[in-house]
């Protein structure tokens, strides 16, 4: 027999943990509450029920538990630096920039693709001299299948891009350019100088991995995903563990939208019967802070249109107030901890429902559990057998 994940405060074991995740889930509670730890062993529970689900972890939290299939950032897994446009890649690199740089670091990327899959150069594209009809026809030659490059050219690429015409009767307006357009590239020095330095670093080394490796074997994350999405298989917990990105949050939220958006892609492309639950924790450090990005977010875009395709996600969040209003209003499942703020809980739909001082009074592990269509539980979080063992 299992371990039984919920025990209602009367007494009587919760034993199906699914109706949790047939909807969105969020769980919600003050630092210290137990939310993790909730998680982990919803977890553990769905994958006694063999339900599927993902996890993204960007701390590496969720690494302790059993059974599940591990990709980590770095040791086994990179992403495709060509699944990023122009603007994610900035982003990725937590490069600050303005339109002008953000258009030159895509025909950057463009000219390197040039190379790469057309020249099979490993050097950056040297613009000076090159017909602009020469030009277009190599990029009319690219592909789809064409479309990797090599990401740690990007900084030299980026000066080949600063070309004009020579200014005086020589210009020859038929080339690409004839000489270096050495004013913007001082001007626009400091960003490439910061993006020649976070290419180098061991995080985006870790991230892109455009290093040759004989004899060790990395897999792209979004074929992972794409992988486990299309085949069922024994074990159903996908852990994504982005940890190695801890320190440029940044780029944890710009990859965690990319891998939402292409698995949502891949769902609506090939619905497939079985659901999928999506886990992220602290979930609010990973939206963008501006409200009109949400649209374009990879987690609100699954939350708003992943349920018709069987997808559904388990956020926690410390305080509902750190998510965007149009966002918490997509959770019919609710997990409350310890909660003691009059302000957090009405910002949630539910908030006549619930009395604040029965939250205030949750000990560690204890929560309310409410879920669409059913009348409130006082729960309390039953650790997973194996947690002694992981202390
Ligand atoms: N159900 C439980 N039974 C026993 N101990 C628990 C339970 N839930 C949490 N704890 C303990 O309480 C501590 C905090 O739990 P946890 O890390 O899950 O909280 P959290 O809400 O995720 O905190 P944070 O916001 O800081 O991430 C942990 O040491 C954990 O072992
Ligand atoms: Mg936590």
């Amino acid at each position: 027999m299992t371990e039984n994940f919920f025990a209602i405060s009367n007494g009587q074991p919760l034993n199906d943990v699914t109706p949790l995740v047939a909807h969105h889930l969020l769980v919600v509670g003050q630092t210290g509450s137990g939310k993790t730890t909730t998680t982990l062993s919803l977890l553990d529970q769905l994958q006694h029920a063999n339900y599927t689900t993902i996890i993204l972890d960007p701390t590496g939290e969720y690494s302790k538990l059993p059974n599940s299939v591990t990709y980590k950032l770095g040791e086994n897994a990179y992403l495709e630096a060509s699944r990023l446009s122009a603007h994610q890649l900035r982003e990725a690199l937590q490069i600050q920039g303005n339109q002008l740089l953000n258009d030159k670091l895509a025909q950057a990327v463009d000219a390197l693709r040039i190379q790469q899959n057309l020249v099979q150069s490993k050097q950056p594209y040297v613009k000076i001299g090159v017909p602009i009809a020469t030009y277009q026809k190599q990029l009319a030659r690219l592909s789809d299948w064409s479309r990797s490059f090599a990401p740690q050219n990007l900084a030299a690429q980026l000066i080949e891009e600063f070309v004009v015409p020579f200014a005086d009767e020589r210009a020859d307006y038929s080339l690409l350019g004839q000489q270096y357009d050495r004013q913007t590239i001082n001007h626009e020095w400091n960003l490439i100088a910061t993006l020649r330095q976070r290419l180098a670093s061991d995080a985006f080394r870790m991230l892109f991995d455009p290093d040759p490796h004989p004899g060790l074997f990395k897999t792209e994350l979004n074929f992972v995903i794409k992988m486990f999405l299309e085949h069922r298989s024994s074990h159903r917990t996908l852990v994504i563990d982005l940890s190695a990105l801890k320190r440029y949050e940044e780029s944890q939220r710009v990859v965690i939208s990319l891998l939402l958006k292409n698995l949502l892609t891949a769902r609506l492309q090939k619905p497939n019967n079985f659901p999928v639950n999506i886990v992220l924790d602290e979930a609010h450090r990973y939206l963008p802070k501006d409200e009109h990005q949400l649209a374009d977010n990879g987690i609100f875009q699954i939350l708003r249109e992943g349920r018709k395709v069987g997808l559904s996600m388990t956020l926690t969040t410390q305080s509902p107030l750190d998510l965007p209003a149009r966002l918490r209003s997509q959770f019919a499942n609710l997990l409350l901890h310890h909660m003691t703020s009059p302000e957090e809980l009405s910002s949630l739909a539910i908030a006549d429902e619930v009395n604040l001082s029965k939250i205030s009074k949750l000990s560690t592990g204890e929560a309310l559990l409410l879920l669409a269509n059913e009348s409130q539980k006082k729960i309390k979080v039953n650790l997973p057998k194996w947690w002694d063992k992981q202390a």
